[in-house]
């Protein structure tokens, strides 16, 4: 049976950080942002916005614009690494807030929970359920997946330059328009390691940045490995002499903590892939110089970070590969697209990956390419740490929902916050009915329950 995604909603908050403005407050050089992590805008909550009304938010988009009921949900999930309650799970909030526009309990026969790994528990969560459908479990009903985050960092951190806010809505079921999903090639890995975490009761992450960079491309690449193995042994795709697998995706998908986090990627991933092939040797000839090797044989990654020769040398060498003509064709027709909304928007944790998706969709089908039957390819990672690599099938309806797709209208006209302001909301320092902008038919934040029996309860409203 095929199960995928068969439309997908955005939801940003209107305000927004603007990158040269934050460079310079913060003394850097305008470019690192835009050029270097590719950064040009960072959405940001309004002082009424929390992780749940960005879901619910995003929910009731998909809702409406699919004239979906509530008996036609049968699974809400709410993945995200922004929560707020240790119990409550965040699909509850939502689907509270929903029914103050279907109506009381109209959502009661609807299961979910939420889920929690990082960035890539939104991925796990879309397995789970396109698995729930494909076991026939599903009855004919949809799964809505929602992925929601508040990236915030440190004031003066160095992740501080990459934050942002927002929320995914993806609907799922058996006659997927958009995207039906390889069954049975899945992959994951994992590991114990502390790159970036939130300890409890602390609101922003302890993060190694250079090590989360480097940790996030070895775990990606291990879930690749074991991702070609199964396409292989599966049968899915043959691979004939001298190709690799990446031959066969015709667009990448990478999780963007920052969009140029998905063009490092895309650079390991391929030179990895490359290096036993005969396209390689000539490639090296034009690089001018020889593939890096660290010092240390076991190549751990405090190690690696440790060898700063081995790091300048392969800086230099992934530099040099990347403005190849061979690796610039990979990147421009298979990747470029997928980063002009995380330029746009910034860091959304859990939904990063399939702003991703969606900007792919978008910005490919404005050039004219028809995607009928591309094979999509999905690197999804999660700090802490875990990859998942999947893959699925761009399906022959997608046009009837891509034609309709435009980033831009749907964000809305968007506020750009003075220094002052954002830093004001960032350290909370405003109250809840301070916002900045007026709701507009969308869910809100009015109270958080201060009395001991009551305290941290949540109420919401939803503005006509
Ligand atoms: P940094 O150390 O300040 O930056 O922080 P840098 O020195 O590495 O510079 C960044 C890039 O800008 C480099 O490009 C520089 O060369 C370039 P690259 O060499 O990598 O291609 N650059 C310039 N370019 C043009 N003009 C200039 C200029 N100066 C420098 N003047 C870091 C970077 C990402 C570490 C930091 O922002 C950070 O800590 N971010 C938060 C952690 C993070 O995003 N990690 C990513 C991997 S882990 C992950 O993705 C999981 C996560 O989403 C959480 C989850 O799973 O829940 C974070």
């Amino acid at each position: 049976m095929a199960a995928g995604i068969d439309d997908i909603a955005v939801y940003i908050p209107r305000l927004y950080v603007d990158a040269s403005d934050f460079a310079h407050a913060r003394g850097m050089d305008p470019a690192k942002l835009e050029k270097g992590l590719g950064v040009s805008k960072m959405a940001m909550v309004d002082t009424n916005q929390d992780p749940a009304c960005l879901a619910a938010n995003a929910c009731l988009k998909i809702m409406q614009k699919n004239k979906l009921s509530p008996e036609s949900i049968g699974r809400l999930y709410v993945s995200t690494e922004s929560a707020f309650d240790e119990s409550k799970a965040m699909n509850s909030y939502v689907i509270g807030m929903l029914e103050q526009v279907y109506g009381s309990s109209s959502f009661e026969h609807c299961g979910g929970v939420e889920t929690k790994f990082a960035c890539v528990s939104g991925s796990y969560a879309l397995y789970d359920n396109t698995n729930w459908i494909r076991a026939g479990e599903a009855e004919g009903k949809n799964a809505l997946v929602v992925v929601s985050d508040i990236a915030k960092y440190d004031l003066g951190s160095s992740g501080e330059a990459t934050q942002g806010a927002g929320a995914i809505a993806m609907l799922l079921n058996d006659k997927p328009r958009l995207l039906a999903f390889d069954p049975k090639v899945t992959a994951t890995s994992i590991k114990d390691d502390y790159d970036f975490y939130r300890p409890f009761g602390k609101e922003t992450p302890i993060v190694h940045g250079q090590y989360s960079n480097l940790l996030y491309l070895i775990q990606v690449r291990k879930a690749l490995e074991a991702w070609k193995n199964k396409v292989i042994s599966s049968g899915l795709l043959e691979i004939g002499k001298d190709e690799t697998i990446l031959d066969y995706i015709d667009y990448f998908n990478m999780h963007l903590p920052y969009a140029n986090m998905g063009k490092k990627a895309l650079a390991y991933l391929i030179r990895h892939e490359w290096r036993s092939l005969p396209r390689w040797k000539p490639l090296i000839d034009k690089i001018g110089m020889a593939e890096p090797q660290p010092k240390d044989p076991r190549g751990t990654i405090e190690s690696v970070l440790g060898d700063q020769e081995f790091m300048e040398k392969d800086h230099e060498f992934t530099k040099r590969f990347t403005n190849t003509e061979e690796f610039q064709e990979v990147y421009e027709s298979k990747l470029a697209s997928s980063l002009i909304a995380s330029k746009m928007i910034g860091n959304l944790y859990t939904a990063s990956l399939y702003l991703g998706f969606r900007s792919s969709l978008e910005f490919e089908y404005q050039k004219g390419v028809d995607l009928a039957g591309k094979r999509i390819g999905f690197g999804s990672y999660g700090s802490g740490a875990s990859a998942m690599v999947f893959s699925g099938v761009i399906q022959p309806e997608y046009e009837s929902v891509v034609k309709d797709m435009n980033i831009e209208a749907e964000i809305g006209t968007r506020k750009k916050l003075s220094l002052e302001e954002y830093e004001k909301i960032h350290e909370n320092k405003l109250t809840i009915d301070q916002s900045l902008l007026s709701p507009k038919k969308e869910f809100v934040l009015v109270e958080i329950q201060t009395k001991p029996e009551y305290r941290g309860e949540r109420r919401y409203s939803f503005n006509e």
